[in-house]
């Protein structure tokens, strides 16, 4: 291989439209017949990437097949909920299998990789990007991980239908200073070991083929030029073999970083860290040729990053059959399972946050619907961020779903507002709908595009003049004693305490993809029981941020009668909502909780059983959290450490349980050196519905030697 061949192989440039950066490659026909472009992204279709394909494998001088990636993060063409409303199922199997469907319906349109699974964790709804990954908690991040890893890779990564996983973005992008996008990171090593790694650990278990670095830096590294964090801890400590493909044009936002005076040091640096492919910022194209004759680089370390891309192809299938991928058609019935698979899990991602005096689900009752709002009708915005290869259209909306599940009722639908502009003129028509309507539905929230990348938020209230709208709607319902809904859209947790205030019931509805409307509908008529739990904690007030509960004690814990202790003169400590929590048809009660045994040794498990009762009317499915606090170490540990999940489905009067198994090994943490430690002495065995203490049983055990 010549270098600008070799060269070729670590660069990635984007052959379509630009949709996450500047461009900066040009056309990449020539370069790809010439060599020197050997990945590509952001291309779509079987006939495209087959054709481009047929540049490099019948003109290039070495044949070297083409990697095509794309951001599969939540769906392809038909669209899952995004990733922290699919976080709400807490079901590793669920989150597994519609990344096995994306990865299908992906393959069938030719590419090989997609930048996901996005595994960042985010205590910091300010930023937009928390809606890409598994929310607050570090467990769950690693669940995620592992489930994605596997259902995008398959069985075997060569076969027709895999995907190269990249986990992304390492490591530690969610607590950006204050919220925002791109801004620089400095937390503490504990944190970054208890909090932040242990997904990608996660990931690396689980065989992730790839791995991106976040654009940000840690405590002033970027995390592209981390040499300790990449070559170091992924590969020296992990035993992580795969390619590791920076973010779109990091490597050249070395040099804004201030850490690399030129393009050639910015490569440098980038491959000496252990980065294999540049995306898109043509530094190692044209950068590492001139790091090479100042002797910055060596043609050793260029070597080991071509062999692990060229290794990638090569356990992808792409030298046997680089046609293999979109080659196969799907079936019309494969698509229609994947559309039910779709409305499934967006019914199971929707928490219903409040359900005053039952007031749904709205069986019989609603012959006459008002459906109010900018999200009421809005297919385009159901998807979310990051939406691949679906088009504005085709998602069902909630007027459509509602529609649908209700035929014989009359569903009146005005926007009222548009989603960010000031314009209130349509207010007084959309309270007038609800003037002889049986109930009334608001769907309320952001746009797709506040939430995502470059979408932070400094205020987290409804934008535009949907307060406005909803005020008079509730006030109007509330004055003809209808029920009034709201369904909130939004990639983030939303401040809205006077919503939750007024509203009779309140549902996040998140971003649900294809089928949103459909499980919309089901949940508010009552066919499916709501079973989501928020796996964001919701805050009251902004100030409140970063707010997460697995926070460590203060030592001087709120106390609301001593003025010197641990709270706000101006807001509560407590969130809106607690991380898992989600309300059902059911009206579960817990009791009896058995922990065994009393006295663990490290070798061994514990187990924890709890009675679970459905008192409700309705048959419902309930989710119990298990959690530990270790109450006394040689470093202080968070009030609460989530080690797992539990669900039973009950019929109203019906009494079940569950069951949790513990290894001992699960309550080693870090010690004073960083190092895992069994530490003799208490912990306490919480389960409950969410991480409220007050809703939770608890019972100590003792760890011996
Ligand atoms: C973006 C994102 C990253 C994505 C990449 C390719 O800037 O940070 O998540 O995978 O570019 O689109």
């Amino acid at each position: 291989m010549t270098l600008a061949e070799k060269l070729g192989q670590l660069t990635m440039a984007a052959a379509g439209h630009a949709v996450t950066g500047p461009v900066i490659a040009g056309d990449s026909v020539e370069a790809i017949k010439a060599g020197i472009i050997g990945n590509l992204l952001n291309l779509m279709g079987a006939d495209h990437v087959h054709a481009m394909q047929r540049l490099a494998v019948e003109q290039s001088r070495l044949h070297i097949p083409v990697l095509f990636a794309l951001d599969v993060t939540h769906g392809y063409r038909t669209l899952f909920p995004v990733s922290l409303a699919e976080a709400s199922l807490f079901d590793p199997e669920a989150w597994a299998l519609t990344a096995r469907e994306a990865a299908k319906e992906a393959c069938a349109d030719g590419i090989a990789m997609t930048f996901a699974p996005m595994i960042d964790v985010s205590r910091d709804p300010r930023w937009g990007r928390s809606v890409e990954g598994p929310g607050e908690d570090p467990w769950v991040g690693a669940r995620m991980a592992e489930a994605k890893v596997r259902g995008t890779q398959g069985a075997e990564l060569a076969s027709a239908d895999s995907l190269a996983a990249v986990a992304k973005h390492y490591c530690a992008y969610g607590p950006v200073t204050a919220g925002r996008e791109y801004a620089s990171v400095d937390i503490s090593e504990r944190t970054l070991r208890e909090v932040h790694l242990p997904p990608f650990e996660a990931a690396v278990r689980a065989g992730a083929a790839s791995i991106m670095p976040a654009f940000t830096d840690l405590a002033g590294i970027p995390m592209t030029a981390h040499a300790a964090l990449l070559d170091g801890w992924l590969r020296a400590r992990l035993g992580f073999e795969g390619v590791l493909v920076s973010d779109y044009n990091a490597i050249g936002e070395l040099i804004r970083h201030g850490i690399a005076a030129d393009a050639a040091e910015a490569a440098a640096l980038a491959l000496k860290a252990g980065v294999d492919i540049d995306m898109m910022a043509s530094c190692y194209r044209n950068g590492l040729p001139v790091a090479l004759n100042r002797g910055l680089v060596t043609l050793a370390d260029i070597d080991r990053s071509v062999r692990r891309v060229l290794a990638l192809k090569e356990r992808l299938g792409l030298f046997d059959d680089p046609y293999r991928r979109g080659s196969a058609p799907e079936t019309d019935a494969a698509i229609a399972r994947r559309r039910q698979l779709a409305r499934d899990v967006a019914a199971r991602s929707i928490v219903m946050l409040t359900n005053r005096a039952d007031a749904l689900p709205l069986e019989g009752s609603a012959r006459t619907l008002a459906l109010v709002g900018p999200l009421a009708d809005a297919s385009a915005e159901m998807r979310g961020p990051w939406w691949a290869a679906a088009g504005p259209e085709g998602q069902v909306t909630a007027l459509e779903g509602l529609r649908a599940a209700l035929p014989r009722s009359e569903i009146r639908y005005a926007p009222g507002v548009a989603i960010e502009a000031q314009d209130t003129a349509g207010i007084p028509a959309a309270v007038e709908l609800c003037d002889n309507a049986d109930a009334v539905v608001l769907c309320l929230g952001e746009a797709a595009a506040m939430s995502g990348e470059a979408a932070s938020r400094a205020h987290l209230g409804l934008p535009g003049q949907q307060r406005l709208l909803a005020e008079a709607v509730l006030e109007r319902a509330r004055a003809r004693s209808k029920p009034a809904i709201a369904v909130l859209f939004s990639g983030r947790p939303l401040i809205v305490p006077w919503l939750i205030e007024r509203a009779d019931a309140v549902l996040a509805a998140w971003f649900l993809g294809s089928e949103a409307g459909n499980a919309i509908a089901e949940v508010i008529t009552g066919r499916v029981s709501p079973s989501g739990r928020t796996a964001m904690s919701w805050p009251q007030a902004v100030g409140q941020i970063p707010l997460f509960y697995g926070e460590r004690p203060s030592g001087r814990p709120a106390n609301p009668v001593d003025h010197y202790t641990s709270k706000y003169l101006d807001a509560p400590n407590e969130p809106q909502f607690p991380f898992g929590h989600g309300l059902t048809y059911g009206r579960f009660v817990l009791s009896d909780l058995t922990v065994t045994p009393e006295t663990l040794q490290e070798g061994g498990a514990l187990e924890a059983r709890v009675a679970v009762s459905n008192e409700g009317r309705k048959a419902a499915e309930e989710t119990v959290f298990l959690f530990v606090h270790d109450k006394l170490a040689r470093v202080a540990r968070p009030v609460l450490e989530l080690k797992g999940v539990a669900k039973v489905r009950l019929q109203p009067g019906e009494r079940g349980s569950v069951r949790f198994e513990l290894p001992a090994s699960e309550l080693r943490f870090l010690g004073m050196d960083l190092q895992p430690v069994f530490e003799p002495g208490e912990v306490e065995i919480l389960v409950g519905p969410c991480a409220d203490r007050k809703q939770l049983l608890s019972t100590t055990i003792r760890l011996s030697a």
